[in-house]
């Protein structure tokens, strides 16, 4: 088709961005033939001046990911331990959107690294919406918010190399070792998922659910995948990262477009709230896992994505999950690592999405209306029309519902810096020595392996002594292994 015939094809003319037809998108309009440009082009100007905006900030973390919509559905009673109405009863269905990310690389990376994979889920319910931000791993690196910008200072680029360095990324693992856990998870078989479908997710903190008595119960959440868990070794990822980097993203899209829809059991540990205090150990403690035996896995539900998003930059790259997201009869507890949360994902949404990033589509609630007196800033949808913007008020405006989501934590003492109450395993290393202790022995060999690849890198002896010794302590074996095989590698 010619460009004068574009003008009479079905789709109507191109225009302006105020509408007016465009008569040449080819060419920008000069003096004369051949002459210098006229500042009077206004289509060039809009679209040069349009494009230059395009991009907004990334997320500092889990920048690169896919998304998909899809139906939560209810398959267990758990009305005796909360009174959220999306999981009132069996059979129930809620929309939800979930996206799967890596969490050090930039937009640009290759998805088939070795790095957790975030696991975000934003059920839309009738109570608003619910946002469940895990993780691939049932644990985290620290334990209090306060580490976070420092860690992922290490796991981003060197500010003179302009690279990640093993030496930051081991220099803070050894100074910090309650990340020994999860960086012996990290560097286990389960690395490096084979691809968003083939992993499980976990809610990683533990939430407060209520029942409609106002009875408290502690939950982990846990998503076990249907496809049956599937990993990449080192070398296949590399090789897969040089050739296909979008592999992940690829692999989630196409799925649903040929129909063949993921889905993952959904299920919860339950801990009664009195428990707690006297538990072995912490057990707001983001760097442990609760032993199945002590608490079991029980299923609530499943989730099945069966919907492509039509527009990545309006439904992927502009969409916020926040852990403070809540919805009656189920809230927060008290570890430190998502308290801070609470707070970090509302001020990175208004930093990168803007003040009312919660109006578009795929973040509003979509059962319900949100409904309250914040009014304006950039990008406003006027969509309370002439109504009263303050409250309380005579002109039947939205009120206050005096009932709050969660139950109030019982506290006492004074503030402290650093204090947790203690609990007899406390410990760093336990749970980092089961998991080795668990691993058959070719799982040993591989995780000594990619540790030791990947420390091999390391320039400082004292960095790499710190961090051997941290395996050591979880287990003698370990470290002994890590050790000579770190040294075969330096020669
Ligand atoms: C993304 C902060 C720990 C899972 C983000 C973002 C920030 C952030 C600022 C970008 C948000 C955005 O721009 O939309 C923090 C802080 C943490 C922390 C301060 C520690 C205190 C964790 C943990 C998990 C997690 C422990 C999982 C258990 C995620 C996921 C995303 C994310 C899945 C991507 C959400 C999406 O797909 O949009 N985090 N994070 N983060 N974080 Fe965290």
């Amino acid at each position: 088709m010619s460009v004068q015939d574009q003008a009479a094809s079905s789709a109507g003319p191109l225009t302006t961005e105020s509408g007016a037809p465009v008569a040449d998108n080819q060419n920008s309009e000069t003096a004369g033939v051949g002459g210098p440009v006229l500042l009077q082009d206004q289509l060039l100007i809009e679209k040069l001046a349009h494009f230059n905006r395009e991009q907004i900030p990334e997320r500092i973390v889990h920048a690169r990911g896919a998304g998909a919509y899809g139906t939560f559905t209810v398959t267990a009673d758990v009305t005796k331990y909360t009174r959220a109405k999306f999981l009132s009863e069996i059979g129930k269905e809620t929309e939800v959107f979930a996206r799967f990310s890596t969490v050090a690389g930039s937009l640009g990376a290759a998805d088939a690294v070795r790095d957790p994979r975030g696991f975000a889920l934003k059920f839309y319910t009738e109570e608003g919406n619910y946002d469940l931000v895990g993780n691939n791993t049932p644990v985290f690196f620290i334990r209090d918010a306060i580490k976070f910008p420092d860690f992922i200072h290490t796991q981003k680029r060197d500010p003179y190399t302009g690279s990640q360095e093993a030496d930051n990324v081991f220099d803070f693992w050894g100074l910090s070792p309650e990340s020994t856990h999860q960086v012996t998870w990290l560097f286990g078989d389960r690395g490096i998922p084979a691809s968003y479908r083939h992993m499980d997710g976990f809610g990683s903190h533990t939430f407060q659910w209520t029942n409609a008595d106002g009875e408290v119960f502690w939950v982990k959440y846990h998503f076990k995948t249907d496809q049956g868990i599937k990993c990449l070794t080192q070398a296949e990822a590399d090789k897969l990262a040089g050739e296909d980097p979008d592999s992940h993203q690829r692999d989630l899209r196409e799925s649903i477009e040929r129909g063949d829809f993921p889905s993952w059991t959904v299920g919860v540990q339950i801990m009664p709230a009195a428990e707690a205090a006297d538990y072995r150990f912490n057990p707001f403690d983001l760097t442990k896992v609760w032993p199945h035996a002590d608490y079991p896995v029980q299923e609530i539900g499943k989730f099945q994505l069966n919907r492509n998003p039509q527009n990545i930059f309006a439904e992927v790259e502009q969409s916020i999950f926040s852990p403070a997201h809540f919805v009656p009869g189920i809230g927060p507890s008290p570890d430190k690592m998502l308290q801070g949360r609470l707070f970090g994902y509302g001020d990175a949404h208004r930093y990168r999405v803007g003040i009312n990033a919660d109006q578009l589509p795929v973040n509003r609630p979509h059962a319900v209306e949100a409904n309250n007196y914040n009014r304006d800033g950039f990008m406003y949808d006027g969509r309370h029309g002439a109504a009263k913007n303050y409250e309380p008020n005579s002109f039947g405006g939205p009120a206050q519902t005096g009932r709050p989501l969660w139950q109030p934590l019982e506290v006492s003492g004074y503030t402290t810096e650093g204090k947790t109450p203690l609990h007899a395993e406390d410990n760093d290393f336990v749970q980092a020595g089961n998991l080795y202790r668990l691993m058959s022995e070719d799982e040993k060999e591989r995780l000594v392996s990619n540790l030791a690849g990947a420390m091999s890198g390391v320039s400082r002896q004292d960095i790499l002594d710190r961090a051997i010794n941290n395996f050591r302590q979880a287990d003698e074996d370990f470290g002994k292994r890590l050790e000579a095989a770190v040294q075969a590698l330096r020669g």
